[in-house]
């Protein structure tokens, strides 16, 4: 299932790691006025790679991400260093540098300050526009600042982009996949390959044009198609007998369709009740307003609920959803919760990984 290798194929002994995370978190605004991290579970799904590069005895850990679009320009609300006091507080026993560069003199310096085993966080890669050009030049200049002997890629939920710091650095250096992007490139392909079935998706979000390719894909194998959310509201036809749209919905004043309604919810309980692998991806309701989050709550617990079946949650505005049920009720569990949101959908899709591409084969 995954024909790369992996940090475990590799000596990361006394090796300086340069590791692409994903580290593209939501922010929010503190009471003074100051960025901080509104989720860190991207950060906390990245902390295994990062701790088996240090219980093998990796010399240094050099991180670098993106976060946000800047399009190639500073700014100070999206730089990193938030990200870098939140590792800190989730490794309490490493040193956590942070550098407000990516490559030159300052990372030299930082890097050769940083003490044998910690951790230096690079700032946002798209502050520097060659990021998005997948450039040479700058990936050399990535290498060369920061000294790094291995390149671990474990930024899922970015390897469907082809970008300096998912590809050019991958060619200059061993370039290995780190754990959580094996786990979800793994995970994700086996439910489409070779699934427990029944197997049901449920696909709920705003956009046709974005959720139609998932459709398509989900056609050949699912036994049940669900489809709520506003692509339901807004009337999505289809004559394939496997596929189920929402038939009712509770509205607001205005008569505005916000959630799929008793009847609906009804159905998609008793269909998932019964399926052995569930994935499901876009909210079923504008689950933000808690009037409008029935149907997504009552899916998210019976996923949770389940033992033995797969339960497959995708998508950053779902993910985010159900890791804030289970931070209430932490008995809820889940197969996976990917971090990827376009990653995942690409891959499901039979998309071009190129991140994933560019890494050893086994
Ligand atoms: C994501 O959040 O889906 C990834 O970090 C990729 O971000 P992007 O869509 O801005 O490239």
């Amino acid at each position: 299932m995954f024909e790369k290798k992996t940090v475990r194929d590799v000596e990361v002994k006394g090796q300086v790691v340069l590791v692409r995370t994903d580290y593209n978190v939501p922010l929010t605004v503190t009471d003074e006025g100051k960025s901080a991290v509104a989720s860190d579970f991207r950060i906390r799904e990245g902390l295994l790679t990062l701790k088996y590069l240090l219980e093998n005895g990796a010399k240094k850990l050099i991180l670098m991400s993106h976060l946000g679009r800047p399009e190639g320009k500073r700014d100070e609300k999206l730089s990193l260093r938030v990200v870098a006091e939140t590792l800190a507080g989730l490794l309490p026993g490493s040193a956590v540098n942070f550098v407000d560069e990516v490559s030159g003199s300052e990372v030299k310096v930082a890097v050769e300050d940083l003490p044998e085993r910690g951790i230096l966080l690079l700032e946002n890669l798209r502050f520097d526009a060659r990021e998005k050009e997948n450039s040479e030049e700058f990936a050399r200049e990535i290498v060369e600042s920061t000294g790094a002997t291995l390149f671990v890629q474990d930024g899922f939920a970015v390897t469907h982009r082809a970008h300096t710091s998912t590809v050019a650095v991958a060619r200059l250096l061993p370039a290995v996949a780190g754990l959580l992007l094996e786990k979800e490139v793994v995970m994700l392909r086996q439910a489409l390959a070779e699934p427990e079935r029944p197997l049901v998706a449920v696909i709920g979000g705003a956009k046709v044009a974005d959720k139609q390719p998932l459709i398509d894909r989900f056609l050949p194998v699912a036994d049940r198609i669900i489809i709520g959310g506003k692509i339901a509201a807004d009337g999505y036809e289809s004559d394939h007998a496997q596929i189920y749209v929402a038939e009712d919905f509770d509205e607001d004043g205005e008569g505005a369709k916000l959630d799929i309604g008793p009847i609906a919810t009804a159905k998609m309980a008793g269909m998932v009740s019964g399926a052995k692998t569930v994935i499901w991806n876009g909210l079923l309701g504008k689950a933000e307003d808690p009037a409008f989050s029935t149907s997504s709550t009552i899916l998210a617990k019976i996923l949770g609920e389940r033992d033995d079946e797969t339960s497959i949650i995708l998508g950053g505005d779902t993910s985010g959803f159900v890791e804030g049920l289970y931070t209430e009720d932490p008995s809820l569990t889940y197969s996976l919760i990917s971090t990827g949101g376009g990653a995942a959908l690409e891959l499901l899709a039979g998309g071009e990984m190129p991140g994933v591409e560019v890494l050893e084969g086994k």
